[in-house]
C-alpha cells in the first residue's frame, strides 16, 4: 500500500472501516469510524494503547456533536459556538450511540469539532464521526507532519498529507462541573485558561476556570510525550556555559542538544514536538532545556505541561 494517500483514497479507506492518519490543526490523528468495533480495536492495538484510556470522538459540526450527548445544556452549546471548529475538546455525558469501547466504560465522552479543511471535508462526506487519538505510539511524541506518522509506524498506516499542523500541540480538554460552577481543564491545550476566562466574562457566566490535576485521568499521568533520547529540564539561573559544562561532566559520552524555546509561545508550540523528534534522532543525544521563570501563563502553561511529561528528570542547582 502507498503510505501517503490522497483525499479520495482516504475517504474510501475510512468508509470501508480501515484506519487512516489525518491532519488536524493541532496534531495528526489516527482515525477510524466510531460505528465499527473492529476499527476501534485496531486503533488501540496499533498505538499499543491500553483499553482503559478513552478516545476522542471527532464530529463535523455542533449538531452532530450534540446528537451523541445525553445532556442538553445551553453552556455546552455556547462553548461549542465560541471555540469550535477549533482546538477544544469537551467531555460531557454520552448517550447510548457511543460504544463503551471508545469511552473506556466511562459515562462521559470527549467530543472535538476540528477545523483543518481536509478533516472537515472527510467528516462531512463520511457523515459518521471519527475516533481519533494522536497518531503516535502510546506515550511518545505526537506527530505534527506526515513524515512523523510514517516514521513512527514504519509506513504501516496510510496518511493523508495535510502539511505542517498549524497549532502543533493537542486540543484543550474541558469538563463542566455544573454543581460547583467550574470549567475544569483536564488537559491544558491550545485554548488557554485566559481564553476561557475571557469567554466567561464576555457572556457574564458566573463560572470559574480551574486546572484539574488528576493522576488517575487517563493520559493525565506524569509520563507522556517521550522523545527517543534522554531529556532533562534544568531549573537554575546559571549561565548557559555553566549549565553546558555541568551536563557534559555528568554525561561525558553523550552529545548535548539544547531545546530552543526562544521564539514566541505560538511559534514554540507549533514546532516544539518537531524539535524534540529532530534532537533525539541520534540515540547518543541528551536534550536539555532551561526553565525560564517568565514562561508562565497562556500557551507557555501548555508547552511546559508537555515538556514536564516528556522529560526524564530535573536538575536543580543554583
Ligand atoms: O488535539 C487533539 O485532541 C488530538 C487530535 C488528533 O484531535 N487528539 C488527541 O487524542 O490528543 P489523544 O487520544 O492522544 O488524547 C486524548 C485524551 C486522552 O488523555 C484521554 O484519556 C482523554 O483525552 N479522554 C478521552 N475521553 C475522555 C473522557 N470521557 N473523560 C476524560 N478524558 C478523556
Ligand atoms: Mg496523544
Amino acid at each position: 500500500m502507498k503510505s501517503i494517500v490522497n483525499y479520495e483514497q482516504a475517504l474510501k479507506l475510512l468508509k470501508a472501516g480501515k484506519l487512516v492518519a489525518l491532519p488536524t490543526e493541532t496534531v495528526y490523528g489516527l482515525a477510524g469510524r466510531i460505528d465499527d468495533e473492529k476499527a476501534l480495536k485496531k486503533i488501540f492495538q496499533l498505538k499499543k494503547r491500553p483499553f482503559f484510556d478513552p478516545l476522542i470522538v471527532h464530529c463535523y459540526d455542533k449538531k452532530q456533536a450534540l446528537s451523541y450527548l445525553s445532556e442538553k445544556q445551553p453552556l455546552i452549546e455556547k462553548i461549542f459556538d465560541e471555540f469550535t471548529p477549533g482546538p477544544l475538546t469537551l467531555v460531557a455525558k454520552k448517550n447510548n450511540k457511543i460504544s463503551s469501547l471508545i469511552t473506556a466504560k466511562k459515562q462521559t465522552v470527549a467530543i472535538r469539532i476540528p477545523k483543518h479543511p481536509l478533516i472537515k471535508k472527510i467528516l462531512k462526506q463520511l457523515a459518521v464521526p471519527l475516533a481519533m487519538p494522536s497518531a503516535n505510539p502510546y506515550g511518545k511524541v505526537s506527530p505534527v507532519k506526515s513524515q512523523h506518522v510514517l516514521s513512527s509506524f514504519k509506513n504501516q498506516i496510510p496518511v493523508l498529507e495535510g502539511g505542517f499542523c498549524q497549532k502543533g500541540l493537542e486540543s484543550t480538554i474541558l469538563k463542566i462541573d455544573f454543581l460547583k460552577k467550574k470549567l475544569l481543564i483536564l488537559r491544558p491545550g491550545i485554548i488557554t485558561k485566559e481564553n476561557l476566562e475571557k469567554f466567561l466574562i464576555k457572556y457574564q457566566i458566573g463560572f470559574k476556570v480551574k486546572y484539574k490535576k488528576d493522576p488517575f485521568q487517563p493520559g493525565g499521568g506524569t509520563s507522556h510525550y517521550k522523545p527517543d533520547s534522554a531529556f532533562y529540564i534544568i531549573e537554575s539561573e546559571k549561565t548557559e556555559k555553566e549549565i553546558k559544562s555541568f551536563i557534559s561532566k555528568k554525561f561525558p559520552k553523550k552529545i548535548l542538544k539544547k531545546l530552543n524555546l526562544s521564539l514566541s509561545s505560538q511559534k514554540t508550540a507549533r514546532e516544539v514536538y518537531s524539535q524534540l523528534r529532530e534532537l533525539s534522532k541520534n540515540k547518543k543525544s541528551i536534550i536539555y532545556v532551561q526553565k525560564k521563570s517568565h514562561q508562565k501563563s497562556g500557551l507557555w502553561d501548555t508547552i511546559w505541561n508537555r515538556l514536564e511529561k516528556a522529560s526524564s528528570g530535573y536538575f536543580k542547582f543554583f
